[in-house]
């Protein structure tokens, strides 16, 4: 049964105002009476499908089945997936139900864990977002469930699989990631770094096919996952150049402040021509083929926006495929992240300057005001969203 957080229930002795006195597993400690926190759990819920269905709203305790780890969310960082869910136009609710549980960048404390699953309670975590397919196909056979081939996987927060926006969910270990308690909130990016620490596995597989030296990397868009890119092609000691439209607000100095340089859109077409490895971060795919195809050159464009259908883009076939051809390049698409990009991407973080992490997140919105966290600001890099620390 789905009621809207907050909302008294005649049928139960215990109301949201009783939340902060529950015990870990559920009874009410200073009534004593049997109010488990699956009537009072809130997580924030679409159906999917349905713009404008957003809501935070109470909903069972999570079910034993979904592993013996039992996770505090701390905070879920909210992305361009999350706002085209909330309008209606991606995501899928599990099985049977109507309501999706979003969310998928997330940071968490283990509140409880069975013996013998390598976490214990305080730990600091991370949820990975996408699980196998059920066949399974052999890419998801082999652990590599980012690659899964019959589209049958399911993914936290976005596709048939409820999120981590709630104030607590289990997990099976295979699924679960520790954090350096160092990082502290700062742990909340790593889902978002996983996603460009595959497109730089996949980049640096591919580049291994013939001798190689690349010195110049171009990344479009200087949002979070460009921002992120950019970090590991500058520890990875590339040149490297970062677009974006804006010309004011914080971007363009994250940008120089990783020792990169800042490309204004309209100054594409230089950048473009000398760049060895690209990485589209914004789903715009035109700006770069309109401003590519005339440039022959060796090079690996990496594409890691999910964009809309229906762009027009004025662009000669013939000649993208003749200087790719003769070029060798290669374009391919990179999504997700197996559990091997979740490491690379803890070690990444690990060696960045906080400060300049902590300044990617742009704004920290307390869950009691959800709304104002999934309303885009001009100068947003990342918004999280906070959730009551309720950890022993
Ligand atoms: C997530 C990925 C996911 C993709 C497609 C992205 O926002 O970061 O984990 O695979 O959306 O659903």
């Amino acid at each position: 049964m789905w009621v809207p957080a907050g909302q008294a229930r005649p049928d139960r002795g215990c109301t949201r105002e009783d939340l902060p006195a529950l015990g870990a597993r559920g009874r009410c400690v200073e009534t004593e009476t049997a109010c488990s926190y699956g009537e009072a759990m809130r997580a924030i819920t679409v159906i999917p499908g349905q713009q404008g269905s957003v809501t935070l709203t109470d909903m069972p305790e999570p079910p034993d089945e979904d592993g013996p780890i039992l996770v505090q969310t701390q905070a879920v960082g909210i992305c361009g997936t999350d706002l085209e869910i909330i309008g209606g136009e991606y995501g899928s609710a599990p099985p049977g139900q109507d309501r999706l549980v979003i969310g998928h960048e997330t940071l968490g404390r283990v509140a409880e864990a069975a013996p013998g699953t390598g976490f214990g309670a305080g730990d600091l975590v991370v949820g990975i977002v996408r699980r196998r397919d059920p066949v399974p196909c052999p890419a998801c056979a082999a652990g590599h469930w980012d690659m899964c081939m019959n589209g049958q996987y399911t993914e936290r927060g976005i596709k048939g699989r409820h999120g981590y926006a709630s104030e607590r969910y289990r997990i099976h270990p295979e699924y679960l990631v520790a954090v350096d308690p160092a990082l502290g909130i700062l742990g909340v990016l790593l889902e978002p770094t996983t996603v460009v620490a595959k497109a730089w596995d996949h980049i640096e597989k591919i580049g291994r096919r013939a001798a190689w030296a690349p010195e110049k990397v171009l990344i479009t868009g200087a949002g979070p996952i460009g921002l992120l890119a950019a970090l590991l092609a500058t520890q990875r000691g590339y040149q490297t150049y970062v677009l974006d439209r804006v010309t004011e607000g914080r971007k363009p100095e994250m940008v120089r402040r990783l020792g990169a340089t800042y490309v204004h859109s309209e100054d594409l077409g230089e950048a473009a021509a000398e760049a060895d490895i690209v990485i589209e971060c914004t789903g715009h795919l035109q700006m770069l083929l309109e401003a590519g195809p005339q440039h022959v050159r060796y090079r690996i464009i990496c594409l890691t926006g999910v964009s809309a259908a229906g762009a027009e883009a004025n662009v000669d076939p013939g000649l993208l495929n003749r200087n790719m051809v003769l070029q060798n390049s290669v374009l391919f698409g990179s999504v997700n992240a197996n559990r091997h990009h979740y490491e690379l991407a803890a070690k990444a973080l690990a060696q960045a300057d906080s400060g300049w992490l902590g300044d990617l997140i742009t704004r920290q919105v307390p869950l009691d005001q959800w709304t104002d966290a999934y309303a885009r600001q001009p100068d947003d890099i990342k918004t999280i969203l906070n959730f009551p620390d309720a950890s022993p």
